[in-house]
């Protein structure tokens, strides 16, 4: 037996089934490459899901960690404080979009800042509901399980759900959902299900992650931005996928020009320790009374040390262009075997935040869950681990750390035709499909 088979036997055996896990277990990683307990080496276009922007192991970020650790690894910022905390909020007030006063919470996972940042709004407004999108992903805490807009496998048998969340259409122009209709589903439910004067926020992702890459239309964002304004609700951007230089821009919702009132923000600013936000206005931020946010853990100082370190990264490896430049080489691959492979139906994306959704028929553009799960197999068969995304679970996420070498991506993009081409029965002779091991 293997000892990557002996090992999801004992993971069977130990950890309960509803931690899905892919069955690659690692045991070393190297920026863009990792390498398995049996000597398969896999070159990495999941980072972590999204965490990755700055690379498995950043030298500087390792560095920066190791050195925190040297001084105190934990004292909880509420009972000894550091000033490393207070200065990553500065960073990160100064880079978010918005010509007004900002502060920013620290936390530790992606659903615990979606968490805070429903309470901010609600301590704020004085209001109690929220409205959220069809296809979202928000976590797997109680409220982000009732802000995701979508069953499996987050939701279903986990009910009831907190009260007061309502969901409204997002729209996805390839499968007929146009701003406008999206808008007039928004106004449905303002006339038939909440007043709007009774919803606290909105919370909305600029890209959709689990949902499917979608990208919300700027108009929509614009629109989003107005009812805001017209009703006194608080915008929420979710950028815990989205942001962190993976779209070409720190925060994706600024490709739109809309300023959000609240971002939350996680996976790519830990560089890999875990570490969330709240960034937003300080007249909103500065509602709840003293002691009502915050946590144990939230802004720990190994966290808040690989923070400083990839907004470091960021800007002297000047990630943000590389993301655009990464993105657009996707693109231009992706049109081009969508080209050969009719079930591609869609490529899309923003920045280094690419995808592309698979069909049974480019015109009924029936879903093919079937056939990204092959594909999925065959890359990781070839050496390449992906992931898939979207409602019906036919889209292909690419999601290379920023700053993969120009070589090692090309060889994954190689081996993602090759794998595309085989699941889709097209054949893939040689380009890809050796399997390199290390
Ligand atoms: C947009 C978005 N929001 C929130 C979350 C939840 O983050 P976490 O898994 O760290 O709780 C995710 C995780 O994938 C996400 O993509």
């Amino acid at each position: 037996m293997s000892k990557s088979a002996d090992l999801r036997a004992r993971k069977t055996a130990a950890v309960p089934n509803g931690v899905g896990t892919k069955g690659i277990y690692v045991v070393r990683a190297e920026n863009s490459e990792l390498w398995d307990v049996d000597g398969r080496r896999y070159i990495d276009f999941a980072a972590g899901i999204g965490v990755l922007n700055t690379g498995h192991r950043h030298p500087r970020i390792m560095a920066a960690v190791a050195e925190q650790a040297e001084r105190f690894a934990h004292t909880c910022f509420h009972v000894g404080s550091y000033e490393s905390y207070v200065h990553l909020a500065e960073r990160l007030n100064a880079l978010a979009p918005g010509a007004f006063a900002k502060k920013t919470l620290f936390l530790s996972s992606g659903a615990e800042a979606l968490e805070n940042a429903v309470k901010i709004a609600r301590y704020h407004t004085q209001r109690s509901a929220v409205i959220a999108f069809s296809g979202g992903f928000h976590g797997r805490t109680l409220m982000t399980m009732a802000l995701t807009g979508k069953v499996m496998p987050y939701k279903r048998g986990f009910g009831p759900f907190p009260a007061e969340v309502y969901h409204a259409e997002f729209p996805l122009p390839y499968r007929g959902v146009t701003t406008a209709q999206a808008l007039a589903d928004l106004d449905r439910l303002f006339h038939g299900d909440v007043d709007p004067q009774a919803v606290a926020a909105i919370v909305i992702e600029p890209v959709q992650g689990e949902g499917g890459f979608n990208v919300a239309p700027f108009d929509f964002l614009r629109a989003l931005r107005g009812i805001c304004d017209e009703h006194g609700i608080v915008l929420i951007a979710d950028e815990v996928q989205s942001g962190i230089a993976r779209t070409g821009k720190m925060f994706a919702i600024e490709h739109s020009g809309v300023v959000p009132d609240l971002i939350t923000v996680a996976k790519g600013i830990g560089g890999g320790l875990p570490l969330s936000g709240v960034i937003g206005k300080a007249t909103i931020m500065d509602s709840a009374h003293t002691g009502g946010l915050g946590g144990t853990y939230g802004g720990n100082p190994l966290s808040i040390a690989a923070g400083h370190a990839v907004l470091d990264v960021i800007e002297a490896e000047g990630l943000c262009a590389r993301a655009a430049r990464i993105g657009a080489h996707m693109r231009t691959h992706l049109e081009a075997l969508a080209k050969e492979v009719s079930a591609i139906g869609e490529v899309r994306g923003l920045g280094a935040m690419m995808a592309f959704e698979l069909v049974k028929d480019p015109k009924t553009r029936e879903p093919d869950a079937a056939l990204t799960a092959a594909i999925l197999a065959s890359a990781e068969q070839r050496g390449l681990v992906l992931l898939s995304c979207g409602t019906a679970a036919n889209v292909v996420r690419l999601l290379a750390p920023l700053t993969i070498p120009d070589a090692v991506l090309e060889e994954g993009l190689g081996i993602l035709s090759a794998a595309v081409k085989d699941a889709a029965g097209l054949g893939a002779a040689g380009n890809g499909s050796a399997r390199a091991v290390a």
